[in-house]
């Protein structure tokens, strides 16, 4: 089994996958077993020249036994199905300490981008029982960020902000995989996750070159870009300040709410006629063409810091 370590489970997601996996492979044996014992009885019993009665049956199945065995079979459905929905619930939303990681797709290659601004290409170092959140957007096409011994796959699109959750439970090295036919080498855009203990982790990470991380990055963007120039809170326009917005929810002009996550943010951006905020004139220009993406996840990383309390 050595050479399929690599896709056995290795994270609390998938120990939950591979439980009801493993379920769901007991009970269809199971009936295939009693279905196919049947039909071997059955086909002995009635043999041609055997001398088993034939004609009419006597009403042997009892009416309880008969409701018995539809309301089992029912609730066996019914709870597979609550099971099922529950492990897709808790896998859509990842625990509010998640360490967060930026994934930049493009055509071949996948781009991670640490907290502190260390980055790495098809490769990401993550620590072990720690629940890790991607944020993940493509430069491009549409790609697929696929971890078999994870049991995740998220579609990585864009022009939007797509998110992907998990909690490793073992330290190895993981092959990751784009599911989504992206182009020639589709094929070749592999990459490792390498899930290491939290100190070996911390010591690699301090061991990087760190850049620039994301939101310092994104702040210089904010004023280059001309940002600031309405949103700061010195500003004679009259634009939403940026302070506290994220992860709040917003009332738009046309009565609707939304919540400030990235998608939120990355739409204001490029297309700001379409969310106005309540109380605003449609005045912000949109910057499609000219920010690229992971210009719009540093400029997301700083506006998110506003609200963390790290830029004041
Ligand atoms: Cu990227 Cu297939």
């Amino acid at each position: 089994m050595s050479s399929f370590q690599h896709l056995s489970s290795a994270t609390t997601h998938a120990e939950d996958v591979d439980r009801i996996f493993d379920l769901l492979l007991v009970l269809s044996a199971a009936t295939s077993a009693l279905v196919f014992g049947l039909i071997l009885t059955f086909a002995v019993r009635y043999r041609r020249g055997s001398a088993a009665p034939r004609g009419r049956l006597p009403e042997f199945v009892s009416r309880e036994f008969e409701i018995g065995w539809t309301a089992a079979t029912l609730f066996t459905f019914v709870f597979l199905f609550w099971w099922a929905s529950s492990i897709d619930v808790s896998s859509q939303s990842a625990p509010a300490n998640a360490l967060d990681i930026h994934v930049l797709a493009k055509q071949w290659m996948w781009k991670t981008q640490h907290a502190n601004g260390a980055r790495e290409i098809n490769e990401l170092h993550v620590p072990v029982g720690r629940a890790i959140r991607l944020q993940m957007t493509s430069q491009d096409v549409i790609h697929s960020f696929f971890v078999p011994a994870f049991r995740v796959k998220q579609d990585v699109l864009p022009g939007r902000t797509t998110e992907l959750w998990f909690k490793p439970t073992r330290a190895g090295v993981f092959p990751l995989l784009c599911a989504e036919y992206c182009g020639t080498d589709h094929s070749l855009m592999r990459g490792r996750i390498i899930v290491m203990p939290p100190e070996a982790y911390a010591q690699w990470l301090s061991a990087q070159p760190q850049g620039d991380d994301l939101a310092h990055h994104g702040a210089r963007l904010f004023v280059a870009n001309g940002c600031s120039g309405c949103h700061a809170a010195s500003s004679n326009v009259h634009a939403p300040s940026l302070q506290g917005l994220y992860g709040r929810t917003v009332a738009l002009a046309d009565g609707r709410h939304v919540v400030a996550d990235d998608a939120y943010i990355r739409d204001s951006i490029l297309q700001p006629k379409r969310d106005i905020a309540a109380g605003y004139e449609p005045i912000m220009p949109s910057f499609a063409g000219l920010l690229d993406d992971g210009e719009i996840q540093s400029l997301t990383a700083y506006i998110r810091s506003l609200t963390a309390g790290e830029h004041q």
